[in-house]
């Protein structure tokens, strides 16, 4: 149900506010490699730059200045707006930090959009290579304006993948690397990029055929799988169901090599 202040808002224009944050927080980020920035650990593998929340602050700006009615879930700050809008932002300032912080250009900005929980907007931007990834739910996804789509690999043995780790590795036994092992013998490659935002968009774009990871967030799928979607992919949980950027688990991928995949995470499927 909508609430009285919180009008409808024209996909469109919700598209074009994000692309506009996503620029402006990749010059923040490129403006920082230029001049430099200061490197905190979050935990012992586990960090943040001053770029992530110089980044964080210009996207959180823009959307305020155009929807102060807006909640905001961003990496850096948690949830910024407890208001009842129908509209949640969710941001990754810097999907990729690790990279960054190694001057290793692969990164991005991204920003994803929910109306009353759906996602409906996905924006990624990445500056090193000047890729604006974008998509409204039911208008195709598109890479700086022309139209992308999956591929059409359909067999593990011609099938790029890439996956990722969490920053609990050392932590826990679900930690991916039993998958990673498996997928390793079976395909042609397999990648690790750095930054799942990204991942996701080169399997929408059909540079990779399939992605998955075992513990994500929230802001590191939310623009991805919308873009993902409208280029043709299909995402689930580790079991085949209905994904959620709620939940931890993310297989994504072209579609074809999707069952393929789902069957080789169950066959090592680590006890959570
Ligand atoms: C990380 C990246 C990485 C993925 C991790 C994420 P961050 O995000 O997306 O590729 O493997 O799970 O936490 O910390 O660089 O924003
Ligand atoms: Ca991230
Ligand atoms: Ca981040």
């Amino acid at each position: 149900m909508s609430l009285p202040y919180d009008k409808a808002i024209p996909s469109n224009t919700l598209l074009s506010v994000a692309t506009d944050a996503a620029r402006q927080a990749g010059a923040v980020l490129t403006e920082c490699v230029r001049t430099g920035f200061r490197i905190e650990h979050k935990e012992i593998i586990n960090l943040v730059t001053d770029a992530d929340h110089q980044a964080e602050q210009r996207i959180i700006d823009v959307i305020h200045a155009a929807f102060p009615t807006h909640r905001v879930l961003a990496e850096e700050r948690g949830l910024t707006k407890q208001s009842p809008s129908r509209y949640k932002w969710v941001i990754d300032p810097l999907d990729g930090t690790t990279n960054f912080a190694h001057r290793f250009p692969a990164y991005c900005v991204s920003i994803g959009v929910e109306c009353d929980g759906r996602g409906i907007i996905g924006v990624v931007y990445d500056p090193t290579r000047d890729e604006l990834f974008t998509a409204q739910i039911g208008h195709g996804a598109y890479l700086n304006g022309a139209p992308i789509s999956v591929s059409t690999a359909n067999h593990l043995d011609r099938a790029l993948l890439v996956t990722g780790f969490a920053y609990d590795i050392r932590e826990t036994q679900n930690n991916n690397l039993n998958h990673f092992v498996r997928f390793a013998l079976k395909v042609q490659g397999l990648r690790r990029t750095g930054t799942a935002a990204l991942d996701l968009c080169y399997v929408a774009a059909g540079r990779f055929d399939g992605f998955w990871e075992v513990t994500l967030n929230p802001w590191d799928m939310a623009a991805g799988v919308v873009i993902l979607r409208e280029a043709g992919g299909k995402v689930t949980d580790f079991k085949g169901a209905p994904h959620s950027i709620y939940g931890k688990e993310l297989v994504a991928s072209n579609g074809s090599i999707h069952q393929a995949m789902l069957d080789l995470l169950q066959e090592d499927a680590t006890p959570s």
